[in-house]
């Protein structure tokens, strides 16, 4: 393989990533792949990542480090998502990537708003920019999509519906700004663990095609909180509670905090609290980290851009 027309060495580029929360998770049936078909409605949010890749020296493949909450969590790796997008980003391309990656966290690690989707998506942004490689927007689209299920939607941000395993992506209009509180748990959960219990609780019962929800997407359009509030939905959180008891209690503590909604955000644990405004949004972290309930609970808003190139020295 050959290199790519490479910057000199220490150069580097930062791109800054957010979470995300699902306000509609409707999970169909278990499919012969071992996926299952969604109807995804994905909003991010205020909480970001940073990826930083700078040119290695001379023939070192991907290296990577981790800062930040429970970034002793993250595997430095082949496992790592972000290591993998580098990887995937240079075989595209005809090279070897002689990068080294950093990713500063702050969405929680293994906490159901797509943390380890966001690093790859900002490692793919990131070695595009750094290799000057110009991918155009559908390539690198198809390689997030060969990463994971949420990875494209970290790239493109704002809100959308995901199809199929959640990466065929729709962009949805939102009319406004929504303030959340997310609570994150101590200790992760595994995905496809979710998914497992999911499928078990279910057992036989006949499972319909999942389908957006048109109030839910009406809500989203008109910047509707209260219509939000009362159309969020997330087919996995029975089998996160059910792994998860403890995250019942978290759930009452937010509405009991004031928040007119909450659910798991995705496979869990972190749960999410819609709040009418920000003002209430900061009030209801407060209480949950004054009671003790989510120490790192916090406020924030979205929709808010996916990967964003925020520093480039290439
Ligand atoms: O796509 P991703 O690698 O993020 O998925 C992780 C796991 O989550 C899959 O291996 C699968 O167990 C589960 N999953 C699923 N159906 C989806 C998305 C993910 O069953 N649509």
């Amino acid at each position: 393989m050959s290199q790519p027309p490479r910057p000199a060495p220490g150069r580097s580029v930062t791109v800054r990533v957010p979470a995300k929360v699902n306000v509609q998770l409707s999970v169909g049936p278990r499919r012969p792949d071992g996926f299952h078909d969604l109807a995804n409605v994905f909003l991010a949010v205020g909480i970001h990542d940073r990826v930083t890749a700078t040119t290695a020296p001379d023939g070192q493949g991907p290296g990577i480090s981790c800062s930040g909450p429970g970034s002793e969590h993250v595997p430095l790796d082949g496992r790592n998502l972000a290591v993998r997008a580098a990887e995937l980003l240079a075989a595209h391309h005809g090279f070897v990537p002689d990068v080294h990656l950093h990713i500063d966290k702050d969405i929680p690690v293994a906490g159901g708003m797509a943390g380890g989707s966001a690093d790859a998506a900002g490692a793919l942004l990131a070695c595009d920019t750094l290799w000057g490689t110009r991918t155009p927007r559908a390539d690198l689209l198809e390689l997030c999509a060969r990463l994971g299920s949420d990875v494209p939607f970290s790239l493109v941000g704002g809100a959308a519906l995901g199809e199929g395993r959640g990466e065929r992506l729709t962009e949805l209009p939102v009319g406004g700004t929504f303030h959340w509180v997310f609570a994150p748990a101590d200790g992760g959960l595994g995905t496809p663990e979710v998914y497992r219990e999911c499928d078990r609780l279910r057992g036989a019962a006949a499972v319909p095609e999942p389908a957006a929800d048109p109030a839910l997407l009406a809500a989203l359009r008109a910047g509707d909180t209260a219509g939000l509030a009362a159309a969020l939905a997330n087919d996995l959180q029975p089998a996160a509670l059910s792994l998860r008891p403890d995250l019942a209690a978290t759930l009452a503590a937010g509405l009991a905090a004031g928040a007119p909604a909450g659910l798991v955000s995705g496979s869990g644990p972190t749960c999410a609290f819609l709040a009418p405004d920000a003002e209430a949004a900061a009030g209801i972290a407060a209480t949950l980290v004054a009671n003790g309930v989510s120490p790192r609970a916090r406020a924030t808003a979205g929709p808010v851009p996916g990967a964003t190139t925020i520093e480039s020295h290439a």
